[in-house]
């Protein structure tokens, strides 16, 4: 295949998404996986360093409230074979701001189960303190048994999360909108703190909250944290390009990638926004070796180590609904009315589809990458599939899912960044302090309301 010259003024944006063991449902299992580092700060501090090493845009952490027991709606299933504990992310963000200089930190924080005051206040004040590096990653659950943690038995159906969700942003951004940049006068003298005619009350009264504001930390070095979303059903993709700067997104094929990335600059610009304030960032598995025969005895020694029961554990989970009902050796059964993620279920009825399978080698199947879109090969093809899907207009950068860590990742910084280089894909050193400027996003400018 032939590879287009890159638009050197255009550079490819690189997220790793990180957990403790990495991101195929055995990676824990793998004989070079950490096991007794999982909750050390110092294991974090030791990926996040190699991301700023690789000059990586951010580190990214996803999250959920509770161990993902949906399937068999009882932890004995899960836990037995699944990686299934991990540490609160914004926690890891704040602890890691303290032991990295560059690197974004991105964490999930549910919009379903919290209160805007809090989350805004959070970030605020880790975007002060990490110098301008923060994201938030906006995401409104998926699981009942998320919900019961929380006073309710079940997660309020999908187009309710999401209203609530609309609602949240807009007092998110009102907040961290009350305090101009410029409010601060300290004038020592004359005995003025700050200029009152630049905090503002914000006086929002919805259908979810009353906030009254303003915030009491005053706008921080990017005048509100990235905002990340990774909603692909029609209602999430709306959500998305008005609220969003970042998309995540499962995105199996070029084609359907492609059509993704077009829709969402397509939705931005009814926003008026432009199609560079958004950067649509699919995830991508790559298992890579020094050859492309190392890489695959990887990935085998993976796939021999992966559980199904561990993959159809996370499946029902983000599908809210449990698998376990139906016989393993069974096919797979048509599923309508699930309250989860909406856009998985379509891919998985695709997938089902083109290939008849049984729940037990889809639970294998999905164990690996979950439907994003796996590479498994030398650096030099890594790199060519990444310049390939760039070049095609299907994404702006990729979210990277190193299948166990922290080799997975580290082989990738020292094997495909060095490539990625070279070709003038991505950078060579930060130009910029704050995720704002390594994204190339704007200062937040209006206030922006749904
Ligand atoms: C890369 C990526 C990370 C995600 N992280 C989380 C997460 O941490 N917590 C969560 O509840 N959902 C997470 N999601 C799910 C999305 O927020 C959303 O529910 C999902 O993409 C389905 O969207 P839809 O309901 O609009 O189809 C993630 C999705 C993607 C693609």
């Amino acid at each position: 295949m032939s590879h287009a010259s890159p638009d050197r003024t255009r550079r490819l944006h690189l997220g790793v998404f990180l957990d403790g063991a990495g991101h195929y449902s055995s990676a824990w299992r793998h004989p070079a996986s950490p096991t007794d580092r999982f909750f050390q700060l110092d294991y974090y501090k030791q990926l996040a360093s190699t991301a700023e090493r690789g000059k990586f845009d951010m580190v990214f952490f996803s999250d959920r409230y509770g161990i993902p027991d949906r399937y068999g709606d009882h932890f004995r299933a899960t836990v037995r074979s699944l990686h299934s504990a991990h540490l609160d992310p914004f926690t890891l963000i704040a602890a890691l701001a303290g032991v990295t200089e560059k690197v974004g930190l991105a964490a999930t924080v549910s919009t379903s189960f919290s209160e805007p005051f809090h989350v805004a206040r959070q970030f605020a004040s880790l975007d002060w303190l990490s110098g301008g590096r923060t994201a938030w990653n906006i995401v409104t659950s998926t699981s009942d048994n998320e919900a019961r943690n929380f006073g309710e038995d079940h997660i309020p159906d999908h187009d309710v999360r999401y209203e609530r969700a609309k609602e949240y942003v807009t007092v998110a951004n009102g907040l961290w909108d009350s305090w101009e940049a410029d409010a601060f006068v300290f004038d020592k003298e004359a005995g003025i703190y700050a200029n009152a005619d630049k905090i503002r009350y914000l006086h929002h009264r919805g259908r979810h909250f009353a906030v009254r504001g303003p915030l009491d930390v005053p706008r921080s070095p990017q005048g509100r944290p990235v905002l990340v979303q990774a909603g692909s059903s029609d209602t999430g993709r709306d959500f998305a390009a008005h609220a969003a700067e970042v998309i995540f997104t499962a995105q199996p094929s070029l084609e359907g990638a492609r059509t993704f990335y077009a829709d969402m600059k397509t939705r931005a610009a009814a926003y008026d926004r432009s199609a560079d304030s958004i950067k649509v960032m699919p995830g991508l598995m790559p298992i890579v070796g020094e050859t492309e025969a190392e890489a695959r005895d990887t990935e085998a020694l993976l796939a021999e180590y992966a559980d199904p029961i561990a993959g159809l554990a996370i499946l029902s989970d983000q599908i809210n609904y449990d698998l376990s009902v139906h016989p393993l050796d069974g096919p797979v059964p048509e599923l309508h009315d699930v309250t989860g993620m909406q856009s998985r279920l379509k891919l998985i009825a695709k997938l089902v589809k083109s290939d008849a399978l049984t729940l037990r080698q889809l639970g294998k199947f999905y164990g690996g990458s979950r439907l994003h879109r796996k590479v498994v090969g030398s650096p030099t093809q890594i790199a060519d599939f990444m310049q390939d899907w760039f070049a095609a207009g299907a994404c702006d950068g990729f979210n990277l899912m190193p299948p166990y860590l922290p080799d997975g990742l580290d082989k990738f910084v020292e094997l495909v960044v060095p490539e990625l280089q070279n070709r003038g894909l991505i950078r060579t050193e930060y130009e910029g302090c704050t995720l704002r400027e390594h994204l190339g996003l704007p200062w937040p400018a209006g206030r922006p309301r749904f």
